[in-house]
């Protein structure tokens, strides 16, 4: 458990004993102004170890390893997080016993921020956030109320129930129905060349693929992420092959198919490329210009034509007559189901944090609310395993 210097540290003493309660062995880390807070010696009779805070005791030289104690926690979580820790921790500066312990720390990390509302607004912070999440770090999203500083916002740190309650919903091994299987999973927008400098593509972010990719490895499966341009981290656990065009995302997918038990298609791929690409720069001249293109080959039909007893699903975004077309390329491409998300919906779409699809296969059709696109990914999953 992690301490910074918040106000909402004096709740710190409660979420240790609540942990301890639950059946945590824990070990605390504080910043040195967190000990201005609250006490040392509070944090070390409820969590029952001392307190490191120094990278040595000045009093005998005893180094404190924050190697040691990166591994062997199951979770590090950082509560409360204040916006200076965090925005060190995504910028990966080492500089006290905390932030190096984050540095080494190989499992789950979880942060619960604590701050002023205008902090937490603060287009920084907000990044800072996002960077950890890209990350891995698991959020333990602010509540929203009357803060200490006497201003009604959000930055308040989650309740130690609530936060607890994450930590075992994080920590719980989730089934590993998966084991054994393996699956390819294309993401992200691909980029045709016109010369060394401009390119075709598209606003796809990749981050549906890539929450497939994660769910998958979670529930034990072995993942091969295809992947287009995306400034995603890698999921843990997920081989990621990164590629450029729609022809090397073809001869990346064709190798990851072979042996894989199912595939799900989930890169927007450019359906035509220039047909030549100048190898050097092209100037402008006074007339307009036109670029030949041509077509490139359909992935996921091909992955179809062979795919056997091989699972194929894919994904079809729309903006007319969506249910014919979906249909129509569930069964042109032979996939076991199709994934049909539509533009025109609110909160679905390029880049954003939720989707609303529709499930639709040969013989029905399951919509599902607007939700994150994580929640999505597991619906996803689960009709694949029972297809399985
Ligand atoms: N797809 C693919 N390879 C391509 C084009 C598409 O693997 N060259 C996959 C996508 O990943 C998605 C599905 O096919 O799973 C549907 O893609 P979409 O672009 O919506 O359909 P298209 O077949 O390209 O048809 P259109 O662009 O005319 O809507």
């Amino acid at each position: 458990m992690g301490v910074t210097g918040s106000i909402a540290a004096y709740k710190a003493a409660v979420l240790c004993r609540l942990l301890k309660v639950a059946g945590a062995e824990v070990k605390v880390v504080m910043t040195p102004l967190a000990k201005e807070f609250i006490t040392p010696l509070t944090m070390a009779t409820l969590s029952k170890n001392p307190i490191a805070v120094e990278f040595y005791n000045p009093e005998n030289g005893d180094w404190h390893s924050h190697i040691s104690l990166g591994e062997w926690a199951d979770c590090m979580l950082i509560a409360p997080a204040t916006a200076n820790t965090m925005a060190k921790m995504a910028a990966g500066i080492a500089d006290n016993l905390l932030l190096t312990t984050y540095l080494s720390a190989r499992n789950l990390v979880m942060v619960a921020p604590a701050m002023d509302c205008d902090m937490f607004a603060h287009p920084a912070t907000q990044h800072n956030l996002e960077v950890l999440r890209e990350r891995g770090v698991e959020i333990i999203e602010s509540g929203e109320g009357e803060l200490a500083s006497g201003l009604v916002g959000k930055g308040r740190m989650a309740e130690p129930e609530q936060i607890v309650a994450a930590v075992e919903a994080a920590l719980s091994e989730k089934k590993k129905s998966l084991q054994g299987k393996r699956f390819l999973v294309t993401a992200g927008a691909t980029v045709e060349a016109i010369d060394p400098v401009r390119f075709i593509s598209n606003h796809s972010t990749g981050k549906m693929g890539y929450a497939l990719a994660e769910e998958l490895a979670e529930r034990g499966a072995e993942v091969t992420l295809v992947s287009g341009r995306t400034n995603l981290a890698v999921p843990r656990g997920v081989r990621r092959v990164d590629v450029l065009s729609a022809e090397q995302m073809y001869e990346a997918s064709v190798e990851a198919f072979e042996g894989a038990d199912g595939a799900i298609m989930c890169a927007a791929v450019a359906d035509y490329t220039p047909a030549e690409v100048a190898t050097s720069k092209i100037k402008k001249s006074d007339d307009d210009m036109a670029i030949r293109l041509k077509r490139t080959r359909d992935i996921a039909a091909s992955l179809g034509e062979v795919k056997g007893e091989r699972l194929l699903v894919g994904f079809a975004l729309e903006t007319d007559n969506e249910r014919v077309n979906a249909e129509a390329k569930l069964a042109k491409k032979n996939f076991d189901f199709i994934v049909l998300n539509s533009l025109r919906e609110k909160g679905a779409g390029f880049g954003v944090d939720t989707n609303r699809v529709s499930l639709i296969d040969r013989t029905s059709r399951e919509e599902l609310p607007l939700m994150s696109k994580r929640e999505v990914a597991e619906r996803i999953i689960d009709k694949i395993e029972t297809l399985l």
